[in-house]
């Protein structure tokens, strides 16, 4: 397995190009079975993640066309979606364990095909994460389902039908269900306490150009009118506010200035406020967010968790690194997983001064350095808070199992590399 191997103390100054988004990526690619034509997406990031869900549509019977391109400058990919008929309506437990975001299947075969089977993802590093939310949804649309032997059958006869939906508590993955399932429903769904995280926006987008007749976008009411067949389209991935916000922390804990080209201050606006709230200059520039802290002084914060507009639980690990080394303490709580402090342990062997109360809520003091050692994470986010940390700390950090990082972040030491960083990436074979 790879390593990635950090020289920490250098401040990090230039331009970090951000790429388009993991969490909008996966569900467009699984919106393109809703169509028997050409769905293409362009501005797509590379990641393993994206090359685990077009093996799962080839899988499905979908033709996928990958392409060079560049936005603005910057090489990316186009691919080009086309499921003809659909060869299967299966998700096997070996794709569905690699990558939970599978399960946006669910919704798009039950509306084309009438039936699904789909194994349950079960638990991950983070928390249990049920499904019950997008299953209830989809009976409450007249789908049959059957848990047995760890898969969900699912089973419409004829076309789903339009219902009137309320969401026990906000679920991205379930929202994205919901509307991929009802875009070809007969009648009107009207979904209450969606989730209204910019990656839905996204994918309202997409399927109002294929022909769907979806509004209430960025509320929590929306409302769906569902229509016979739906048409190919192209569109734009937005840019990853996730990944932006990951690099901002990294101009921050190391008292340095980077822009980031394509990032959106309207996806951002509760986590810059707390970076600005820590000390750090935080503007929007033409091309993007610029954050500054050279010359600053970080100072301790609170931050809680919540669903979009709220602070994201994929950015509370990034934030937590750069709190260990803020002046003063900062009381970090965590309500959307029951079990993602998974880093502090190892942020702890680094030298923090972290103290975690149950399963929410841990108080972070600020200490003068962090200091280099071997670590590893047990999901995405929280291996780029070690990354983050190693930034920071004196000597060398050597972060263990890097296929987490390159699940979600596109070219990490090379862009780290761009800004200035000493990093690089141990091949398992290089290892002595
Ligand atoms: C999405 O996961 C993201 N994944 C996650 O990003 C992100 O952390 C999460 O949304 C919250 O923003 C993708 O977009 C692929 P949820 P999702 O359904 O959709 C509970 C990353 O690092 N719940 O909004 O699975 C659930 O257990 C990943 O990129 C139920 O109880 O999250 C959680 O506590 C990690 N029943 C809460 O709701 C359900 O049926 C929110 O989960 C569904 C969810």
């Amino acid at each position: 397995m790879d390593k990635i191997k950090i020289r920490g103390g250098k401040q990090l100054n230039g331009e970090i190009f951000i790429s388009g988004a993991k969490n909008a990526a996966l569900p467009l690619i699984c919106a393109s079975l809703l169509t028997d034509e050409t769905v293409t997406l362009t501005n797509m990031p590379i990641l393993s993640d994206i090359k685990s869900m077009n093996l799962l549509l080839e899988q499905l019977g979908t033709k996928i066309d990958a392409f060079d391109d560049f936005v603005d400058g910057h090489p990316t990919k186009t691919y080009s979606y086309r499921t003809q008929e659909l060869t299967s309506i299966a998700a096997p437990y070996d794709y569905v364990r690699k990558m939970r975001a599978s399960y946006y299947v669910l919704g798009p075969l039950l509306a084309r095909a009438g039936k699904v089977e789909l194994s349950l993802p079960g638990g991950c590093a983070i928390g249990t994460r049920p499904m019950d939310i997008h299953l209830a949804a989809m009976e409450e649309m007249g789908a049959k389902i059957d848990i047995r032997n760890g898969y969900v059958y699912g089973e419409v006869e004829g076309r789903l039908k339009g219902a009137h939906i309320v969401f026990r508590n906000v679920s991205v993955g379930a929202t994205c269900n919901v509307l991929m399932a009802a875009v070809l429903a007969d009648g009107i769904t009207v979904l209450e306490n969606a989730a209204k995280e910019p990656e839905i926006g996204d994918l309202i987008n997409l399927l109002n150009d294929m022909g769907a007749k979806i509004s209430g976008i960025g509320t929590s009411i929306l409302t769906i009118e569902g229509v016979e067949k739906l048409h190919g389209a192209r569109h734009k991935v937005i840019p990853d506010r996730i990944e932006a916000g990951s690099y901002a922390v990294a101009a921050a804990i190391t008292g340095g200035k980077i822009e980031l080209i394509n990032a959106q201050p309207n996806t951002l606006k509760t986590p810059m406020q707390i970076l600005q709230k820590m000390g750090v200059d935080v503007s929007p520039t033409e091309r993007g967010i610029l954050v500054d802290a050279s010359n600053k002084k970080i100072i301790g914060e609170d931050i809680i968790t919540e669903p979009f507009p709220g602070f994201p639980t994929d950015l509370q690990a990034q934030f937590m690194s750069l709190l260990t080394v803020a002046e003063g303490a900062g009381m970090v709580t965590e309500t959307i997983f029951e079990n993602r402090f998974m880093h502090v342990p190892e942020l702890m062997r680094m030298g923090a001064n972290i103290n975690v109360h149950g399963h929410a809520s841990a108080i972070v003091r600020g200490v003068k350095k962090l200091s280099g050692a071997p670590v590893m994470a047990t999901d995405l986010r929280a291996s780029f808070a070690l990354v983050l940390a190693g930034l920071a700390a004196e000597g060398e950090t050597i972060v263990n199992r890097v296929y987490h990082l390159d699940r979600g972040y596109e070219k990490l030491e090379d862009k780290l590399r761009g800004v200035g960083a000493d990093i690089e990436r141990i091949k398992e074979a290089e290892e002595e």
